[in-house]
């Protein structure tokens, strides 16, 4: 009876989410006791269709352990184990014994797979999870569970879960931004390092399940949608559903939605080649167009423009960057505040300078209806006041830093 309701469950899971033939199909068993390399002939462990690999890659100077995807002219990296932990030195090793361990050169053992069970053989399987079994080839762990910053064909980001950006395409460290479906169904772009509210959010599916628990979702077919789990019903639908027939037969392209490191979640399709081999990836979706719009794309005191299809950050008057070689981490204030007890003494010494169309985040400390040149006159006096936004007859006055500023040039 029980080996019964399995199979129904399988089955049914099957339909649903296209995975379960991974998990009891693995033509090519990695066997415990398996080692790979940074430089030897055995630096990675391929999928039965070659798509996809699990192995050492080059990052930073040195060497990360993760699964890409293979293209005909580039390499797509889709997951990084323990990816925050440094570049790995040439003489770093990666066993597979009953757990996924990484030897550092300093002989350190570092899990990569957090398992209670003993595990007796892996596989990477042609949809890109790396999976783990015990003895009865019941799945222990798999990579889809801990998903970095993309998500692959079958593969859920479940409730409360959450995906973060890298730092950039080469270095797959946790980057700047973070995608989550939240508790509430509802699907939101946030910077890290902030509470899940709405001041802090970029973007947002703005579908919510009213006491039902919503993920997300990417199909075989390249559909990329909001799941009702109670039903296994689609709520929402990000992307449209591929109406290519080569979606339907073994040529057709792999799709993957990946949160940028610039902070834009967009979905990818890597069509087939001649040689059935991937080709680079082209934009089939994606959440925002404009990097400008995502909160935190520039740090603190500086603001973001889009010109010629590209974003930029500008430190405001009076401020230069924190940091010069990384434009998108924010400005300082280039002068030291004056005598400023009982408002700024030295006027001569501060300025005010008129820009257009600027737009930021934060609250203002104050907002009163004036004239813009008493606006003006009023910021330049007070000792508190960075910047002020005048807007239909009301001074709002900021402090210093101003956060998510941006420039917005109407079309
Ligand atoms: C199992 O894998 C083999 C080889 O990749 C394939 O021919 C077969 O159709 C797969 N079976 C299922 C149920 O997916
Ligand atoms: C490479 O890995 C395979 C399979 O794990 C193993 O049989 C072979 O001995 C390894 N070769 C070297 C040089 O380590
Ligand atoms: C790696 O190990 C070999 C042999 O122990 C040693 O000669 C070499 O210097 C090491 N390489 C690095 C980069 O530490
Ligand atoms: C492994 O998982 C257990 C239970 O979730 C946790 O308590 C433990 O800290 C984890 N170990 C590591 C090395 O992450
Ligand atoms: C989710 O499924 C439940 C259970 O069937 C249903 O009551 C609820 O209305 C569904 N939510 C949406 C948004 O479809
Ligand atoms: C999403 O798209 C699929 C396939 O086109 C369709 O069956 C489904 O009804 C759509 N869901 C919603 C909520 O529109
Ligand atoms: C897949 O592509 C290869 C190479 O172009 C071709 O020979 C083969 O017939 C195609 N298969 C299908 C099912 O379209
Ligand atoms: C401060 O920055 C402004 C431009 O933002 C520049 O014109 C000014 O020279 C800088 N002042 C100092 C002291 O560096
Ligand atoms: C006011 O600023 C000017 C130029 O920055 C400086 O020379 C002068 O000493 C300042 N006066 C006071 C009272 O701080």
């Amino acid at each position: 009876m029980a080996s019964i309701s399995f199979i129904f469950f399988c089955l049914f899971t099957l339909f649903l989410i296209g995975s379960c033939a991974d998990e009891k199909n693995c033509s090519q068993r990695i066997n415990s006791g398996s080692s790979l390399s940074p430089i030897t002939h055995n630096n990675s462990w391929p999928s039965s269709s070659g798509d996809f690999e699990f192995g050492f890659y080059r990052q930073g100077g040195g060497f990360a352990i993760g699964i890409w995807l293979v293209g005909s002219e580039e390499t797509t990296v889709v997951w990084t184990a323990n990816r925050d932990y440094p570049p790995l030195t040439v003489n770093a090793t990666h066993v597979f014994t009953d757990k996924l361990l990484l030897i550092t050169e300093q002989g350190q053992e570092i899990l990569i797979a957090n398992t209670t069970r003993t595990a007796s053989f892996a596989c990477m399987t042609d949809s890109g999870n790396f999976v783990l079994y015990d003895g009865d080839s019941d799945v222990i762990w798999e990579s889809f569970e801990h998903p970095t910053d993309t998500i692959l064909e079958g593969q859920i980001l479940p409730v409360r879960g959450q995906l973060f950006s890298s730092i950039s395409e080469s270095d797959h460290s946790t980057g700047r931004f973070r995608l989550k479906m939240q508790d509430d169904g509802n699907l939101v772009l946030y910077p890290v390092n902030t509470e899940d509210t709405y001041i802090f959010a970029s973007w947002a599916t703005n579908v919510f399940g009213g006491g039902f628990k919503f993920h997300l979702y990417l199909s075989t077919t390249g559909l990329l949608s909001i799941i009702n789990t109670t039903t296994s019903n689609s709520v929402h639908n990000l992307s449209g559903a591929s109406t290519s027939a080569a979606d339907n037969n073994q040529n057709s392209s792999t799709y993957r939605a990946t949160l940028d490191a610039d902070g834009i979640f967009r979905l990818y399709s890597h069509a087939r080649d001649g040689n059935g081999k991937l080709r680079a990836p082209t934009r089939v979706w994606s959440a925002l167009e404009n990097p400008c719009a995502v909160k935190g794309f520039c740090g603190l005191d500086s603001y973001c423009t889009y010109y010629d299809a590209q974003p930029n950050c500008v430190c405001l008057p009076g401020t230069d960057f924190a940091d010069p070689s990384s434009r998108t981490s924010g400005c300082l204030t280039n002068y030291t505040e004056l005598g400023c007890r009982h408002g700024k003494e030295n006027t001569s010494f501060y300025y005010i300078t008129r820009m257009e169309n600027m737009v930021w985040g934060g609250l203002p400390y104050t907002r009163e209806e004036m004239t813009v040149e008493e606006c003006s006159k009023s910021c330049l006096k007070d000792c508190n006041c960075g910047a002020a936004l005048y807007k239909t007859g009301l001074c709002a006055k900021q402090k210093h830093p101003l956060i998510y500023v941006r420039r917005d040039i109407r079309e």
